[in-house]
């Protein structure tokens, strides 16, 4: 893997489920794409055709009794597979890749909220990402209980019969420790993480997106 070449930029957007990320990348992209930039969206776990049978393991409800380094191992497989095989590629290229979500989820939901430890987190991503760091990192912060009341209404009114519900089934203190965590990355990392109040309107959250892209990135292009 050729990392050091790399003359895209990378963008990943992090919060809690039901924060909205979603929906703001897909508008940040559109807004990208409008500057004449080419631009990839993919998401974590997934991304690549064995990213997503990876993803499907772990969030279906019906996978049971996966131990919690089973699913750490399971992330930073389908994260391992994607960086190869798209996100470098694109990146190399000069395009700019949004990815919702990459190893600040490992640390917020593994590290934090199962307990694994940050610190097993952040050795497993110097090795299987080769450090590899986003340039800039949207962090959508909103309250645990709005967030999940968002997700587990959208899940329940999703479309086909994919289930992505194992993570909502989680009770308040795991997500309270997501949630701690996700703030915890901001606070330490001020240069890459930009966090983001989602509480407000959709219109609001996505004008702030905007203008951190523009400062951090899009007005210090060569
Ligand atoms: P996502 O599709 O972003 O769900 P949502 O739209 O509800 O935010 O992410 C799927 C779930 O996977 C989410 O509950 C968080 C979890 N996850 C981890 O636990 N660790 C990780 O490293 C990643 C990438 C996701």
């Amino acid at each position: 893997m050729r990392y050091g070449e790399k003359v895209g930029r990378f963008i990943t957007f992090e919060g809690l489920d039901g924060c909205g990320k979603s929906t703001h990348l897909e508008r940040l992209a559109g807004v990208l794409k409008r500057e004449g930039l080419e631009v990839l969206a993919t998401r974590e776990p997934g991304g690549t055709e064995i990213g997503e049978r990876v993803r499907s393991i772990l969030l279906d409800s019906h996978t049971h009794g996966m131990a919690p380094l089973a699913e750490l191992a399971l992330m930073f497989a389908s994260r391992a597979q994607q960086i190869s095989e798209v996100i470098l590629p694109a990146l190399n290229r000069g395009v700019w890749v949004l990815c919702d979500r990459f190893t600040d989820s490992s640390e917020a939901y593994q590290g934090a909220g199962r307990q694994l430890g940050v610190d097993s987190v952040r050795a497993l991503h110097r090795v299987i990402c080769l450090g590899l760091q986003p340039d800039l990192t949207l962090l959508l912060d909103n309250d645990v209980a709005a967030s999940l009341a968002r997700a587990r209404r959208r899940n329940l009114h999703a479309a086909g019969d994919i289930d992505e519900n194992r993570f909502e089934q989680e009770n308040r203190p795991f997500y309270e420790r997501v949630h701690q965590q996700f703030l915890a990355i901001a606070r330490r990392d001020t240069t890459r993480v930009v966090m983001i109040d989602a509480r407000r309107t959709m219109e609001a959250v996505h004008q702030e997106v905007v203008a951190a892209v523009h400062e951090r990135l899009l007005s210090r292009r060569s």
